[in-house]
């Protein structure tokens, strides 16, 4: 028998969007979403059409833009949002609607206020609204770990009835085991007479810490789907990671016997461009996209890698996008050694992009001797950022003395506009930059996080600084990198309330999948 082939079904644009603090732009979702049809993902799920005028737009932009990938969009069983939906997703190559209703009797008897028969006849009407528009059609009965079996049973196999080609079984509070997960797909395909005339999807959260672990169970069981956003962000812990799921159905393929379409040395671009975008750091001891997930420390350890690379290694670094050496540049490297790097970080830059980076390339070798690809990826990705900015730093004079309130003369530009300000307040100069960016650009913020760490190694290392800021009971976050920490810190402040003003005027009152 050949091997099966599980196809992936990316959701960092949805589910990972719903991360307390990480909404994007339509221009990062944009590039999001392209970096993920160059990884090779099946579908993508590109958000939530009526959730708010955003979402529509950035979806029907994915549409219009993306190919080679399908694009889906999210609804609940409702015709509005089903019409919008297919509203947004028209122009795609290939296109899915995503219908969803609550199943278990938890959210039944609390949220929705309905029996079993008004949730099957929903169901089914949702589903054929939905097919009515186009023939690739999934249906989620959300929270199904927590539905009775027999009841969920039930709901699959008149969605299937109703036209739903994918049916996906949602772990929505990540409640599960994998021998439960494993347990619920054996059962549907057991029980569902029709479960054959649809592809069984796995969408796992990760608040036990085993949203891979039940996807895994699930693609045991015979799922052909998961559903996972790039390094797990999502809801509350987060989905199903990617580049997890995808390593280890590569890694253990003599076990599962499973292939996917993931080009999987694009795996640690891809985390970078999601974190970059998002400001959610990946921790250091990742699973495959961390820094440290290669690293080795202990002495024994080096000394058999060093004798054979397997002996400590079950992936190879460069299989999933790792550069194999860590090669410093210097103000002496020239313009194709500089390219040449940028191909082996998994970049592809334009001949005008690649002029500007190596200009920033030879500003920051005059600061720092050494620049190392972390340096280069800061620069690469904050470019593209720093463009996208609403606001931007022009220059600024910040004086700070001992047992004295600190002053600063900011200016700040917004297109044609030049703001200048002098505020002389705050207890130190982090405090005091902010204090100004906040009455240039007259966004008054609650800062409720605030890490400085260095990219590299040395004296010289850039800074990076990121932010978490609170605005309207709303997160945003904010990364910037300098040589500088102080800049660093005030162009991740700005970078942050950027976000902000990209979001006012727009409804405060967004629908999420689960506040519904
Ligand atoms: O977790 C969940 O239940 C969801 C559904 C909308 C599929 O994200
Ligand atoms: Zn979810």
């Amino acid at each position: 028998m050949s091997d099966r082939v599980i196809k992936i079904f990316d959701t960092t644009l949805r589910d990972g969007e719903q991360s307390p603090g990480a909404s994007m732009n339509i221009a990062e979702k944009l590039e999001i979403a392209q970096v993920l049809a160059d990884l090779g993902v099946d579908i993508i799920e590109a958000g939530f059409p009526i959730a708010s005028p955003g979402d529509f737009e950035a979806v029907h932009q994915i549409s219009k833009q993306v190919r080679g990938a399908t694009i889906c969009g999210l609804a609940r069983c409702n015709e509005q949002d089903i019409d919008r939906a297919w509203e947004a997703l028209r122009p795609a190559e290939r296109s899915r609607i995503h219908v969803f209703l609550a199943t278990s009797a938890i959210h039944r008897e609390f949220k929705l206020k309905m029996d079993k028969d008004e949730i099957v006849r929903r169901a089914v009407a949702g589903v054929k609204r939905a097919a009515s528009y186009t023939p690739d059609v999934e249906f989620s009965p959300e929270d199904a770990a927590r539905t009775e079996v027999d009841f969920l049973c039930t709901v699959v196999e008149a969605a299937i009835n109703a036209g739903a080609t994918t049916v996906n079984i949602p772990d929505t509070v990540g409640y599960a085991t994998p021998a439960h997960m494993a347990k619920v797909i054996r059962t549907l395909r057991e029980r569902v007479a029709n479960i054959d005339r649809a592809v069984i999807s796995i969408h796992c959260h990760n608040d036990l810490g085993l949203a891979v672990a039940n996807s895994l169970a699930a693609v045991e069981e015979g799922a052909g789907q998961i559903e996972c956003t790039i390094n797990g962000i999502g809801e509350r812990a987060g989905n199903c990671s990617l580049e997890e799921v995808v390593m280890a159905l590569r890694t253990r393929h003599d076990y599962y016997k499973c292939d996917t379409k993931i080009n999987t040395t694009r795996l640690v671009p891809a985390s970078r461009l999601v974190s970059n975008v998002t400001g959610l750091l990946v921790q250091r001891n990742k699973a495959i996209v961390g820094r440290n997930a290669f690293a080795h420390e202990a002495g024994i350890h080096q000394d058999g890698m060093l004798k054979e690379r397997t002996t400590y290694e079950i992936m190879n670094p460069e299989d999933v996008g790792w550069s194999k050496t860590d090669l410093v540049l210097g103000k002496h490297s020239g313009r194709a050694a500089l390219g040449d790097r940028v191909r082996a970080l998994g970049y592809q830059l334009t001949p005008d992009q690649l002029n500007t980076l190596f200009d920033q390339f030879k500003a920051l070798a005059d600061k720092k001797k050494e620049v190392y690809d972390a340096d280069l990826v800061a620069l690469i990705e904050q470019g593209g950022r720093d463009e996208q900015e609403v606001w931007q730093i022009e220059k600024y004079r910040l004086t700070c003395l001992t047992d004295e309130v600190p002053s600063v003369r900011l200016t700040l530009r917004r297109g044609q506009e030049v703001r200048t300000v002098d505020v002389n307040a705050g207890d130190g100069p982090f405090d005091a930059l902010f204090w100004a960016i906040e009455q240039s650009t007259g966004v008054n913020v609650v800062c409720r996080d605030f890490n400085v760490h260095s990219l590299t190694v040395g004296k010289e290392a850039q800074g990076e600084v990121t932010v978490e800021i609170e605005h309207n009971g709303q997160l945003y976050r904010g990364r910037g990198v300098s040589t500088d920490s102080i800049e660093a810190a005030a162009k991740a402040f700005l970078n942050a309330i950027n976000r902000v003003a990209a979001t006012l005027g727009r409804p405060a009152d967004r629908v999420s999948p689960h506040n519904i």
